[in-house]
């Protein structure tokens, strides 16, 4: 399993000490959350805190857009260092062009799904993909609680993916904690993101190990 901690719930007064925690532990990935206010309410953060990742992680940065148009950004975020660039369906009329689109730029494809989106609706563009992100929480906020309605979709996607594109990767995105993390790991899940579990807990790094351990 890939653990990939947000920076969203980090300190950001302490970034270095983020990155740091990134680059010390056995997390995976660091996941980037961009947000525009537009497609979700919320605003995170843009180019500066990607380029200061960039800088300071020595490991891959699997960076969640939340905006209209990820067309516009794809070859600033590849020049940034982006290793994995994700969108989401819903913000897009035309998916297709826009994985083509960040393959030419040469960086991993992830198309992502809100909870209300049918899993069914990823089927035709899932061989072109090297990664999916379902969302187990509504996108927009760290910090929420782990929609229940989470498992019985990861399992209809990993059936999906098997079927379709078993080198796919899977990612889980939203309220992951310690109770719920080796259950969706053994429901298919390649990839989790945590941002609380891992920022907001008393001892990150304890937090990586527990949850890469107990979910291995
Ligand atoms: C939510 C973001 C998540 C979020 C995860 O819109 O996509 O990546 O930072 O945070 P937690 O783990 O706190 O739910
Ligand atoms: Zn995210």
């Amino acid at each position: 399993m890939f653990l990939s901690p947000s920076l969203l719930a980090a300190d950001f007064s302490r970034l270095d000490r983020a990155f740091e925690l990134i680059n010390e532990t056995d997390a995976d990935w660091l996941h980037l959350d961009v947000m525009d206010g537009q497609f979700v309410p919320n605003i995170s953060f843009g180019f500066p805190i990607i380029q200061a990742a960039a800088a300071h992680v020595r490991k891959p940065l699997d960076v969640h857009l939340m905006i209209f148009h990820p067309e516009r950004y794809v070859e600033r975020l590849a020049e940034a260092g982006a290793w994995s660039i994700g969108f989401h369906l819903e913000a897009v009329d035309d998916a297709r062009s826009v994985i083509r689109q960040i393959h030419q730029a040469g960086v991993r494809a992830c198309l992502t799904i809100n909870p209300q989106t049918p899993v069914a609706d990823l089927a035709p563009y899932m061989s072109e993909l090297d990664m999916v992100l379902l969302m187990s929480v509504q996108a927009g906020y760290g910090g929420q609680s782990f929609l229940p309605q989470t498992h019985e979709r990861l399992q209809e996607l990993c059936r999906l993916r098997n079927q379709v594109a078993p080198g796919v990767l899977i990612e889980v995105d939203g309220g992951v904690n310690e109770s719920n993390a080796g259950m969706l790991v053994a429901e298919g899940a390649d990839a989790l993101v945590a941002g609380s579990a891992v920022f907001g807990a008393k001892q990150p790094q304890e937090a990586v190990r527990r949850l890469k351990n107990g979910s291995c």
